[in-house]
């Protein structure tokens, strides 16, 4: 495919826009490769390159599923390489399998049902969409009604409710309300069980009025149980997560009042979590552990944002720039590897690489050509 497009660009240089729209697909495919081929070694994903052997955790390896889901739909939509890819999410599946699909982390097993769901859309395998519910009936049974009011605002008129974070109770995130809110949608969308879509709406409504500033919209990392207190992290993924929210709750309720908060809240991102150079950041230069894959969340759910209308100029720039700007400012060329800071520098050769880092610039890269011909709608 490759050197067919150099073809065309030297034979028809004028045309080569509209006859190559794959300099994207070919960024994208460059990018996964060296992502396979660095972090999915002997049928087990790394957590880093050089590897030592360390597993990554088990939220990063579903975001390395998400990676492999992402070229895999790229290219099945193709037609190409399809049973390559069956072959890699069913190894994939088999590895999470052998070491247990359950963490006292409800947002982590949440992001692996999401992948499941991904995987099940692809071949129909019904084991993943068996798996995907298992892991939402354990999600939803989180709902609790008896924590947390804000104490610090001396408000005694609050609403309590949410999902819980963890198994010992003592947060609730966005990754684990606005996630869960996809997951029950998306569910809803295949099996029609109209508990699944009420659950969504109940979900996202709590944290909407609740966790979502409503002036400036920015989204509420967390709320602690002992003392009640909003932490108002600002990551892009929390934006990202609820602007994903709003556009299931759209397709399933066809309102489109989900879709204008989805708009507000990327005005947030415009705002805040950009670069003057349209690139989104995450306070790079702090941005270590969980940090380093935020922002492939965040570019995924800004992407569908800009599919679901494609007028939207500010968004196109934001995700256009942003991987002009992993490409040709936080690539290291030979090693096909990426900075965390988006607007670079490129990492040194031979330096460290996490999966997570590795995953957020490949999902990016992906997700830019996917959303940009028109494949994701
Ligand atoms: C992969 O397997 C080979 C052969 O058993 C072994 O030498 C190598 O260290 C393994 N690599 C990793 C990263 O575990
Ligand atoms: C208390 O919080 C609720 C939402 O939880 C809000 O609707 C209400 O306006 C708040 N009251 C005061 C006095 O701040
Ligand atoms: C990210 O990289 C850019 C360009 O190298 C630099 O100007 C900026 O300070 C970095 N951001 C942080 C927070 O380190």
């Amino acid at each position: 495919m490759r050197s067919c497009c150099i073809v065309f660009v030297v034979l028809v240089v004028s045309f080569s826009s509209i006859l190559c729209d794959s300099l994207d697909d070919d960024r994208a495919d460059i990018a996964f490769k060296s992502f396979i081929t660095k972090f999915w070694v002997n049928n087990t994903l790394q957590d880093s390159y050089p590897n030592t052997g360390e597993r990554p955790q088990y939220w990063i390896s579903a975001m390395g599923f998400d990676t492999i889901l992402d070229s895999a739909e790229r290219h099945i939509k193709k037609g190409q390489d399809k049973q390559y890819y069956f072959d890699l999410i069913e190894a994939f599946y088999n590895m999470i399998d052998k070491n247990g699909w359950y963490r006292p982390f409800f947002d982590d097993m949440n992001w692996m049902a999401l992948g499941l769901l991904r995987a099940y859309a692809l071949n129909k395998n019904p084991k993943y969409l068996n798996k995907a519910t298992e892991l939402y009936n354990i999600i939803a049974y989180q709902w609790d009604e008896t924590c947390c009011c804000p104490k610090d605002k001396g408000n005694t008129t609050c609403v309590t409710g949410g999902l819980w974070w963890n198994l010992e109770h003592t947060q609730k995130a966005t990754a684990a309300n606005a996630g869960p809110v996809i997951l029950a949608s998306r569910l809803y969308e295949i099996t029609k069980n109209n508990d699944q879509r009420e659950f969504a709406k109940k979900v996202y409504t709590y944290w909407w009025n609740n966790m979502v500033d409503p002036i400036s919209h920015q989204v509420c990392d967390n709320i602690e149980a002992e003392t009640a207190e909003k932490r108002w992290w600002k990551y892009t993924y929390n934006e990202g997560l609820m602007i994903g929210a709003g556009l299931a709750l759209e397709r399933i309720f066809d309102d489109s009042t989900y879709l204008q908060n989805s708009y507000k809240i990327a005005e947030f991102v415009f705002g805040n979590e950009v670069t003057s150079e349209n690139v989104l950041y995450d306070k790079d230069g702090e941005c270590s552990g969980d940090c380093q894959e935020f922002k492939g969340i965040a570019f995924r759910y800004l992407a569908l944002l800009y599919a679901r209308d494609r007028s939207h100029s500010r968004l196109k720039k934001i995700l256009d720039d942003s991987a002009a700007s992993i490409w040709n400012r936080a690539r290291n060329i030979e090693e096909q590897t990426f900075a965390t800071n988006w607007s670079g520098p490129a990492p040194l050769t031979g330096s460290k690489i996490t999966q997570a880092t590795m995953n957020a610039a490949t999902m990016a890269l992906n997700i830019h050509a996917a959303t940009m011909s028109q494949m994701i709608n």
